[in-house]
């Protein structure tokens, strides 16, 4: 198939495209969409078929469930058993925004949208063109990153259409996202919830309104034995093709270590490359160097991670060094990111 790609500006949603877009969606078809994370991979959350069509497309196991975009509040009622008090809270805190919850699914959710579970999750998103593209969708739009699975998730329209050209029948290309990476998934079917996947709502955001909230241990770690409670995050994902690893430690131990690894490299005839921060990207001895944006700016880092990881791969890097990056705030789920990508390899200087 032939994928229509229509490039428009976030601030100015192109109602023509987008009303064709929902057609295709309400016929059962799939369409990428821009939100503020990262870019999405859609169908008909209600079809059994539009989902069992996004997994071939993205080449996922359909045992790792999507998320149903909403584009209005009371949409919500129809996906789940129950709305949680504690879920209306953080809806109205943060919702339209970068915040995914789950529910016990109602019966009108199919199986294969939710790979087979019984809580179904979701997300209303903050996006002129998102918003639009739902609605005229029929309001319930299923899902997951629009980057083919195990490459870094999409924040660029050229992205989306790298992996995807030819398996979708249209992308809505609204230029780079706001965020860059995906949203913070928390569960409201536990006491208290619990966060599966750290994004830009962060726990100290989330404790503002909860009081309490707990966090799955393994995105901070790598526990033997036991599997992240967001069947996604088990899959080493965000993977560039060279190998990563993450070094870690006061800055200029950082430099120097960062430096020898990458001589070395190059005396073994690799091509190498590096991820530091503005400060430190200048004095580094790699083939490619990326500039994550400054130290204390973990919105920046953020925002170019995925890109700067796919970027290495466009350079055919073999080996490639990361700085470790501050853990405030939202660099708990860059930290996230970059570990998994890493496949939680880690030295420490
Ligand atoms: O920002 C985002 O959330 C983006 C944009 C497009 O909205 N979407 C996204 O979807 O990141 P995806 O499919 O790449 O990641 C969804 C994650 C997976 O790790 C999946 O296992 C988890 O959410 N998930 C989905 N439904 C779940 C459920 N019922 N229980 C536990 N985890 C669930
Ligand atoms: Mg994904």
């Amino acid at each position: 198939m032939e994928t229509k790609w229509i490039k428009m500006l976030e601030e100015e949603p192109d109602l023509e495209a987008i009303k064709e877009a929902g057609r295709i969606i309400k016929n059962g078809g799939l369409v990428a969409f821009p939100t503020e994370t990262v870019y999405g991979l859609g169908g008909d959350g209600l079809n059994k078929e539009a989902s069992r069509k996004i997994y071939a497309a993205k080449g996922r196991p359909s045992d790792n469930p999507l998320i149903i975009h909403i584009a209005d509040l009371a949409d919500l009622e129809k996906l789940v058993k129950e709305i949680p008090p504690k879920a209306k809270k953080l809806a109205d805190a943060f919702w339209p925004g970068p915040l995914t919850m789950i529910f016990e699914k109602s019966e009108q959710v199919p199986f294969e949208t939710t790979g087979g579970l019984a809580t179904v999750a979701v997300r209303y998103p903050n996006h002129p063109v998102a918003l639009v593209f739902i609605k005229e969708s029929g309001g319930f739009v299923a899902a997951p990153s629009a980057n083919t699975s195990g490459r870094p998730s999409p924040t660029l329209g050229t992205h989306v259409y790298e992996d995807l050209k030819g398996r979708i029948e249209m992308l809505l290309d609204s230029g780079e996202v706001g965020i860059g990476i995906e949203s913070t998934i928390v569960d409201m079917t536990v006491e208290p919830p619990m966060i599966l996947r750290p994004g830009f709502i962060t726990e100290e955001m989330l404790k503002e309104v909860l009081g309490h909230i707990d966090v799955d241990k393994t995105t901070k770690e790598r526990l033997e034995g036991v599997a992240p409670k967001a069947p996604g995050m088990k899959y080493r994902h965000y993977a560039p093709k060279g190998e990563l690893t993450i070094i870690s430690g006061k800055s200029e131990h950082v430099r120097e270590a960062i430096n020898k690894l990458l001589i070395e490299a190059k005396e073994k005839g690799l091509r190498t490359g590096v991820i530091g921060t503005e400060e430190n990207i200048e004095a580094y001895e790699a083939h490619v160097k990326m500039n994550a944006g400054k130290k204390q700016d973990e919105l920046t880092v953020a925002r170019r991670l995925y890109s700067m990881l796919r970027e290495f791969d466009e350079e055919k890097v073999d080996v490639i060094y990361s700085e470790a990056f501050s853990e405030n705030g939202m660099g708990q789920a860059v930290m996230n990111r970059l570990l998994k990508a890493a496949g939680h390899k880690v030295i420490q200087v």
